[in-house]
Formats: C-alpha cells, structure tokens, sequence
C-alpha cells in the first residue's frame, strides 16, 4: 500500500529480503506480514483458511504479499510452498514456522483425547519441523536464511490446562537450544 512508502528508507530493515509465513492468515502471522512488508520484504502467507489468505494479501500490497494454500502436517504441501517461493522470488531468506493449534483447555488431564494431543503435535511440531527441513533445503546451499519458530510461555508456566501445546513449546524450546 502507499502508506508503507512513508517510512524512511533506513526503517525498511527487509528491503529485498523474501519470507514465509505458515499460520500467515490470521492474528501473529497476519501482522508479521503487515510488519514485515512495512519494511520492504516480500512475503509468502502460507495457511489452510484460503479465503482469509488471499484477503490478507490484497490489503497488504499485492506486488509484495503472495498466498499459498499449505498444511503445514504435509510435506508436500510444505515442500510445495518453499518451492513457489523460490520459483517467484528466485530465494528465502526468511522461514518464519508461525503455524498452530492450541487444543481444548482441559483442567483435569483424565479427560485430555489422545487424538486432540496428536493433533496439535502434528501441526505444533510435526509442522515446525516439516518447514525448518524444507526451508534448510534452499538455505544451506546458499549458506544464508533465518529460521524462526514460535514457542510459547506455557512451556516453562504449567497449569493452565494445555498439556499438548505445553509439551510442544517445551519440545520447540529444546529443538532451538539443541
Ligand atoms: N496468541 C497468543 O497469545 C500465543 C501465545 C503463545 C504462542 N502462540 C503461538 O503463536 C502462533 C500463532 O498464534 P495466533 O494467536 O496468531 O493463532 P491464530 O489461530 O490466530 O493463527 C494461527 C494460524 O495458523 C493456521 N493453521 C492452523 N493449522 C494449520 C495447518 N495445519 N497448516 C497451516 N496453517 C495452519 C490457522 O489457520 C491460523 O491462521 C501459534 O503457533 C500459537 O500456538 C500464540
């Protein structure tokens, strides 16, 4: 948009840079988008909800924001969407694994559904995973890109009943350390 023009050149701190967003159509993902286009970078909103996607971009400015349709729990699609980037952009310099599910609260851990827990671990790190190897993919020829995943406070503060997305941000945590 013409508004982004306004911030001055030193402000435009991804001026050239290329990244992609999973979970780029709603709430932290849309607003990275919006931020990261503020400051020159071209952007990949990644996400399953096409319409909010494809909404996303058109606010943003369309010659900077693409959309592409991708489950983050498929590898193909993951392997898929880095591709398009490349294809497009011609590199990635940006890996930005924002993509998740929080699953139901429940307090007591006797009602928790093993199929819910696997669920938000397929999405939560299956999908952080799947992004982080398929970004490598293109990053370490190049031998340059940054890689970010999005963890959570409920990884280190227990109690509030989210016992998956605590054991998949604790696991996120370890994977950053290691
Ligand atoms: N909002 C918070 O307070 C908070 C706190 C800690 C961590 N987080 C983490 O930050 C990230 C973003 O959270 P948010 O609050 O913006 O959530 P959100 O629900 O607004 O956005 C998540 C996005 O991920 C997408 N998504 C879900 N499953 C997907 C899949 N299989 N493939 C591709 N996209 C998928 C959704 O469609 C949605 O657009 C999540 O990983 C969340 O766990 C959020």
């Amino acid at each position: 948009m013409g508004s982004f023009s306004v911030l001055s050149h030193a402000a435009r701190r991804l001026e050239g840079k290329v990244a992609l967003i999973t979970g780029g159509a709603s709430g932290i993902g849309s607003s990275t988008a919006k931020l990261f286009c503020q400051h020159g970078a071209k952007v990949m909103v990644v996400d399953i909800q096409d319409e909010l996607g494809h909404s996303v971009c058109k606010d943003l400015d369309p010659t900077q924001a693409s959309y592409i349709h991708c489950d983050v729990t498929n590898e193909m699609d993951v392997q898929n969407a880095i591709d398009k980037s490349i294809a497009k952009h011609g590199k990635l310099d940006i890996m930005f694994n924002n993509a998740g599910i929080v699953g139901y609260k429940k307090p007591n851990i006797l009602e928790a559904d093993k199929t819910e827990f696997e669920n938000v671990l397929r999405v939560n790190l299956v999908g952080a995973f799947l992004g982080t190897k398929h970004a490598a993919r293109v990053m370490i020829p190049v031998r340059r890109g940054s890689i970010i995943n999005t963890a959570s406070v409920c990884s280190i503060i227990g109690g509030a009943g989210l016992y998956v997305l605590q054991a998949c941000t604790a696991r996120a945590h370890e994977e950053r350390r290691g």
